[in-house]
């Protein structure tokens, strides 16, 4: 962690100090300034803010919304939920995985990408559906992967 960084993550805990109820919410904070939560940025808090690294853990991993390692710079879901598959969601995933030359569940080297396969997104009617960051795509075709995704880069 660069000097910068670590001066941001100590005044963000510090903001939390006598909130230790708050600890969610620091956590939130803590993934959307940095886009993830290293071992490191566990253990400050835990030093600063008095609470055991276990109960830190323990919450940090039971929210999808935060990561415990390094993410891409975009989020790319697709859906494989039953109604998306049978329209061939399948074959979006593929052309996605080529595309990024990731496997769902990776994350490109360069840091751009995180690819992962989630159930029903809740909006079947225009399946298969891909969620970029908060932008839904739907009715894909695998020949519009690869704009959407240049969309991003
Ligand atoms: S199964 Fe894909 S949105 Fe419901």
């Amino acid at each position: 962690m660069q000097d910068n960084e670590h001066k941001r993550l100590v005044e963000m805990i510090d903001g939390y100090k006598g909130k230790e109820g708050s600890l969610i919410q620091l956590l939130l904070d803590l993934q959307s300034e940095f886009n993830w939560i290293s071992k490191d940025a566990l253990q400050e808090i835990s030093e600063r803010l008095k609470i055991p690294p276990s109960r830190i853990y323990r919450i940090a991993s039971f929210y999808e919304a935060i990561s415990l390692k390094p993410i891409g710079k975009h989020k790319i879901s697709v859906c494989m939920g039953t109604a998306c598959q049978v329209r061939g969601s399948g074959m979006i995933l593929d052309r996605t995985e080529s595309k990024l030359k990731i496997k769902q569940g990776g994350t490109t080297p360069d840091m751009r990408f995180t690819l992962k396969r989630v159930n029903c997104l809740g909006c079947c009617a225009i399946g298969p559906v891909m969620v970029v960051d908060d932008d839904y795509h739907g009715r894909l075709t695998s020949d519009r992967v690869e704009r959407i995704i240049k969309k991003y880069d």
